[in-house]
C-alpha cells in the first residue's frame, strides 16, 4: 500500500517536472488527506489516488486557456491521472473514483462520497490561509465551519490555523 502511495508521488513529481510549488502542494495535501482518512475512515487508494494527483490537470490548463482557474483543471485533470493511474495498475472502478473527485475538487456538492469530501478538506487544510485573513481570527473560525466538509477537517483546521485561548 505505501508502496503505491510512492509510486504515486514519484509519477506526479516526473509529470510536474521540477514545479516545485506544485509538487510540495500535492505531498501537503496528501499527507493531510491521509491523516483525515486515518480519523474518518475511507478508501485508502482512492484518497491516496484523488490527493497526490488532484492538481494534475494545472500545467494543461495553463496551457491550453493561460489559466489555472479551478473549472480548468477540472476539465484538464482527468485524463491525465487516468493514464498515470492506468500505468500504475489501478483498478478501473478505483481510477473511476478517483477521476470524479479530480472532476470535482473546486465543486463541492456534486460529489459527497467520503472520499471526496477527505480530499477535499485537505486541499483547504493547505489553502485556507492564501484565501483567507488568517489574522481575523474570529471571522476564521466561522469560515473553517463553512468551508471545511468533514468534523476532523474542522478540528485539524482549527489546530492549525486558531491561536489557543
Ligand atoms: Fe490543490
Amino acid at each position: 500500500m505505501n508502496g503505491t502511495k510512492e509510486a504515486l508521488l514519484v509519477a506526479m513529481e516526473v509529470y510536474f517536472n521540477g514545479d516545485i510549488r506544485r509538487i510540495e502542494h500535492a505531498r501537503q495535501v496528501t499527507e493531510y488527506a491521509e491523516q483525515l482518512r486515518q480519523k474518518e475512515g475511507g478508501d485508502y487508494l482512492v484518497v491516496a489516488g484523488a490527493a497526490v494527483l488532484h492538481d494534475i490537470g494545472i500545467h494543461q490548463a495553463e496551457k491550453k486557456y493561460g489559466s489555472s482557474s479551478g473549472k480548468y483543471q477540472e476539465i484538464e485533470g482527468p485524463p491525465i491521472a487516468r493514464q498515470i493511474l492506468t500505468e500504475l495498475g489501478f483498478a478501473p472502478g478505483q481510477i473511476e473514483s478517483i477521476c470524479q473527485i479530480i472532476a470535482h475538487h473546486h465543486s463541492p456538492g456534486k460529489i459527497t462520497t467520503r472520499d471526496f469530501s477527505l480530499v477535499y478538506d485537505a486541499d483547504w487544510l493547505v489553502n485556507l490561509e492564501d484565501e483567507y485573513d488568517i489574522g481575523n481570527q474570529k471571522r476564521l473560525n466561522s469560515v473553517i465551519d463553512t468551508v471545511f466538509l468533514t468534523q476532523s477537517g474542522k478540528t485539524l483546521a482549527k489546530e492549525i490555523y486558531l491561536e489557543k485561548t
